[in-house]
């Protein structure tokens, strides 16, 4: 018996540590408007960029779990460090497509006119296997200066985004890459575009900032269309935190209801 289950109604998931995936979740919505949407935030777990590998996979796999039985169609896990560290893992395991994200190394690489590009990203994804082996893929044609951005993500996560121990913080981080003549600087952490602001203060105007949601919304659209699962809703999406959702948060980004889930 063929049983054919129409999922094209069904919501696309989207996972990541905190608040950090809305800039990947802004894009999506972007480019797909009709797709009803599930935005879940593992705050209860983060950041996950200092947890060991077994921890992320743990998490990733435990979010992908619930938004499954939330019937999603295909998940978005739009947090580097959980794609750097579960993606293989997470495909082997569910069968729903999945799109990562992932440092954008290769257009910073194309782009890069110095020779010298800088990659700011969490401790857990620079220290991967997946971002190591892209890493010396583009070793041999240009210099790729890496940078963990300490405590960055916690003060995102605490609303602090526009503050002045944030952009403390991004001069510490930036300083040694500042140091070389960078021209591209590879946000790879997706909290990190909401620094965009202080970052356009501390880096020299010739220097480009990467961030891939873009390409991540492209990606995800072409595997809707390939899969034959593209929906033609009014795009509803609705919001999730495994821990009691700090509102004042999550009203810096609009949103008013946010449901505290136990994963
Ligand atoms: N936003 C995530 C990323 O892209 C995770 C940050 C964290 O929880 O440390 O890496």
């Amino acid at each position: 018996v063929f049983l054919f289950l129409d999922m094209r109604n069904s919501p696309v998931g989207i996972f990541d540590s905190g608040v950090g995936g809305l800039s990947v979740l802004y894009a999506l919505r972007e480019l797909l408007p009709n797709e009803d949407i599930i935005y879940v935030a593992d705050q209860a777990y983060a950041p996950y960029g200092k947890r060991s590998k077994t921890e992320i996979q743990s998490r990733a796999s435990a979010m992908s779990t619930w938004l499954v039985e939330q019937g999603c169609k295909l998940i978005v896990v739009a947090c580097n460090t959980a794609t750097t560290n579960a993606i293989t893992q997470l495909r082997e395991t569910f069968s729903v497509p999945f799109v990562g994200i992932e440092p954008a190394i290769k257009p910073a690489a194309l782009g890069s006119t110095t020779g010298v590009v800088g990659v700011l990203a969490t401790e857990g994804t620079l220290s991967s296997e997946l971002f190591q082996t892209t890493a010396q893929d583009y070793a041999k044609d240009i210099e790729v200066i890496t940078q963990v951005g300490h405590g960055l993500v916690d003060l995102i996560e605490a609303g602090k985004a526009t503050s002045v121990e944030a952009k403390v913080q991004l001069q510490q981080a930036l300083a040694p890459m500042l140091e070389k003549p960078i021209d591209h600087l590879v946000l790879g952490c997706t909290h990190y575009p909401f620094l965009q602001k202080t970052l356009q203060d501390i880096l020299p105007k010739n220097v480009r900032i990467v961030d891939c949601g873009k390409a991540v919304a492209k990606q995800t659209h072409r595997l809707l269309d390939q899969h034959q699962l593209l929906q033609n809703g009014n795009g509803h999406t609705t919001y999730f935190s495994t821990l009691a959702p700090n509102l004042s948060l999550w009203q810096l980004f609009d949103i008013a209801n946010v449901t505290q889930i136990a994963i």
